[in-house]
């Protein structure tokens, strides 16, 4: 449970919005907020999501999208699959690379990744990519990923993760949490937890 810490650890300025959970333990607020909508493979087309998305979009000069599929919001689009309507066709990692090497600073990224092994084992079945084992894990993917997000980040730059859980970028690439919007979809679907966090330090 490192996500809550003791209200005797956090000075009474840190405290100031916090919510009370139990004896003494307290979660970052108010940053959590709540909504419903039916599921969609194509994660912005659920109303909640696009507007959470479009808000952060609306205040970007330079926005970054390394999985877009068919949307173009973003200044650099990309995705692996060659039928949809990104800019770049390449693996998400060699695309922020190559963004680096142009020196492309980014005020937003966003990572909408798919959310499963499953998930991943189909977008490389629809390339025709022979996938491996390393290929499929989920958390393989994402680290790399993550990892080339840092050089195309501008001071201050947000990042807008998408998924099955609220890790986001982490505290070990200097990004703080300010936004979680949790979006369920009823039945046995899995809730879209969509994170917003800023950088606090360059690494
Ligand atoms: C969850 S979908 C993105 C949906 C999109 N944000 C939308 O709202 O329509 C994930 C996308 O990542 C792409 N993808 C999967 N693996 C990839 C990789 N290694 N590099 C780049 N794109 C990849 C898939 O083709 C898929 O279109």
């Amino acid at each position: 449970m490192t996500a809550i810490t003791t209200s005797e650890s956090r000075t009474a300025a840190e405290l100031q919005g916090a919510v009370p959970i139990g004896s003494g333990a307290v979660l970052d607020g108010p940053i959590l907020k709540r909504a419903w909508a039916g599921p969609s493979s194509d994660t912005f087309d659920v109303p909640p999501i696009a507007g959470f998305v479009r808000k952060y979009l609306m205040k970007s000069k330079i926005s970054i999208d390394p999985f877009a599929r068919n949307k173009r919001w973003a200044t650099h689009t990309n995705d692996l699959n060659p039928d949809t309507a990104a800019e770049s066709h390449m693996d998400a990692e060699a695309f922020l690379r190559e963004l680096a090497t142009q020196g492309v600073k980014a005020d937003l990224v966003i990572f909408d990744p798919p959310y499963s092994p499953r998930q991943i084992a189909e977008c490389y079945a629809n390339v025709g990519k022979t996938v491996t084992m390393e290929d499929t894990q989920n958390c393989v993917l994402y680290s790399r990923v993550r990892s080339a997000i840092p050089a195309v980040l501008a001071d201050g730059g947000i990042v807008l993760s998408f998924g099955w859980n609220s890790n986001g970028m982490g505290k070990k690439h200097g990004m703080k949490i300010i936004e979680i919007l949790m979006v369920a979809h009823g039945a046995a679907h899995n809730d879209t937890i969509c994170v917003a966090e800023r950088i606090e330090s360059t690494k």
